[in-house]
């Protein structure tokens, strides 16, 4: 399968396109505005400037639906001086809202849901005739895949993969299954080939996405047998070593892995091969086993702390994050108590930490009484960002006196006279910038550090 280089139209018609939400989404903007590119459609930053605004939206919680928004009604202002701006959502929110923004509160032109993007060019010509445009058909089949992504607001270094869409899981308390339908597989080769052309374009580093990688399977069943025998089969493991091969000095992340499905395959492959960075992020979300089981995320506590135990023996190095919710329906203190034992004992290098926020549709809302006051979720959130602090802290402080490789990504916010990278734990590291380039390797000693970044010196 070749990758089509989406070659681009020249004209006048600007695009502003913004993303909320996780990478995922980010990645699937770089394909709309690969399909866009094609029709013509250059991208801008400024939004003053664009014939057409679209947002690509998130609904994970509450307060990520609220900030759209907020900024489909600052467009609409833009709107009443420029009618023929055209205003369209994408992504969670389209099929979610679908009928209430177009309709009800007027507030955009058009709706496209994640599966529904190469319907854009059609879709943008009716509503060129002043008529409203809507597809949010979720697909099985659909993932992209030999569209080559436009990528924005790129540092010509690091670059998402999309390698999977949708989620099968229904964990009770999240709303993706809804939003982006069933999960599907990209096919392998296009994987690999579309890490191969980064590269050779001077990328050092690709992320692997899906919501649950490791359940990624090219020509085999879900129950796991082969589909086509006469054609190679992959899962997640293999194509990860496929990935590496690419180049060794092409670098190889990966998000979200799964603690029911995370394979110690997986984890030999990572120690096998160098480039393969030493970090996984292993969503808990609580770390207790009632409260799991309510979350209907198909492990317990302990089976996550083998996982951990798993990871620790086959790479002694590897840097581990997650995701924890607090407040979740009927949390009760032990419950909570677990979660910070849980914490502690692993010591993770970073978390990222939510409010249970209700969704509509799932299974928690149908299921269970969202019952934790928000002040109590509120104070539970601050209790575990501090221990978290703590544990960033302390795992920065064990990096000192010690050498790390980072890739070099860009300049420092603070001083153009410093540059900063990551190094394989995905560490963010900044140091003097000497002669080091943008996209190199730098060899550097941990010399001082905060709780979210290491400072570095160059070494030879
Ligand atoms: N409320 C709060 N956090 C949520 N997440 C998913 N759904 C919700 C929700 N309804 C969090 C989970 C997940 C991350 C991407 O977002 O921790 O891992
Ligand atoms: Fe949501 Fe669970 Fe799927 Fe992650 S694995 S997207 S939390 S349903």
């Amino acid at each position: 399968m070749t990758l089509v280089e989406a070659p681009v139209k020249t004209g006048a018609k600007k695009l502003y396109l913004e993303s909320y939400g996780c990478a995922m989404n980010f990645a699937d903007s770089e394909i709309v505005a690969a399909i866009l590119a094609k029709e013509g459609y250059e991208t801008t930053r400024n939004s003053e400037e664009a014939s057409l605004v679209l947002i690509n939206t998130c609904s994970i919680r509450e307060n990520a639906e609220q900030r759209v928004r907020n900024r489909l009604i600052h467009f609409n202002g833009t709107k009443k001086k420029n009618p023929k701006l055209m205003i369209g959502i994408l992504g969670c929110m389209a099929e979610r809202l679908k009928s209430q923004l177009l309709e009800e509160e007027k507030l955009v032109d058009l709706v496209v849901g994640p599966d529904a993007y190469r319907d854009l060019p059609g879709l943008i010509d009716e509503i060129s005739d002043g008529r409203k445009a809507v597809n949010v058909l979720l697909s099985r089949e659909e993932t992209y895949a030999e569209i080559s992504p436009i990528r924005l607001n790129s540092n010509g270094v690091t670059a998402f993969i999309s390698i999977m869409r949708g989620c099968d899981n229904m964990c009770s308390f999240c709303v993706v299954p809804f939003t982006r339908g069933r999960e599907r597989s990209r096919d392998v080769e296009s994987i690999v080939h579309e890490a191969t052309y980064l590269y050779e374009q001077g990328y050092r580093e690709v992320t692997l996405l899906g919501q649950n990688v490791d359940s990624y399977r090219w020509n085999i069943s879900k129950k796991g047998e082969i589909a086509d025998p006469s054609k190679p089969s992959v899962n997640f493991a293999q194509l990860l070593e496929k990935v590496a091969l690419v180049n060794p000095k092409l670098r190889v992340r990966f998000s979200t892995s799964h603690p029911k499905d995370m394979t110690d395959d997986v984890l030999h492959i990572m120690a096998k091969y160098d480039n393969i960075c030493k970090h996984i992020h292993l969503p808990v979300q609580s770390g207790n086993t009632d409260m799991l089981q309510r979350m209907n995320r198909g492990y317990t506590r302990g089976w996550y702390q083998d996982r951990i135990a798993a990871i620790r023996r086959i790479m002694p190095t590897c840097a581990i994050s997650t995701d924890i919710i607090t407040g979740f329906c009927g949390e009760t203190d032990e419950e909570h108590a677990d979660t910070i034992s849980l914490m502690k004992e692993v010591g993770y290098e970073f978390a990222y930490m939510f409010k249970y926020s209700e969704r509509p549709k799932t299974l928690a809302e149908r299921k269970y009484e969202d019952d934790i006051p928000e002040t109590l979720k509120q104070s539970r959130l601050e209790e575990i960002i501090e221990i978290q602090l703590t544990n960033s802290h302390r795992r920065n402080r064990e990096s000192l006196g010690q050498i790390c490789e980072v890739l070099v990504e860009g300049h420092s916010k603070k001083s153009p006279d410093e540059l900063y990278g990551r190094n394989s734990q995905n560490a963010v590291v900044v140091f003097p910038k000497g002669d080091q380039q943008i996209g190199s390797y730098a060899n550097l000693l941990i010399t001082d550090c905060t709780s979210a970044t290491l400072m570095g010196q160059l070494i030879d």
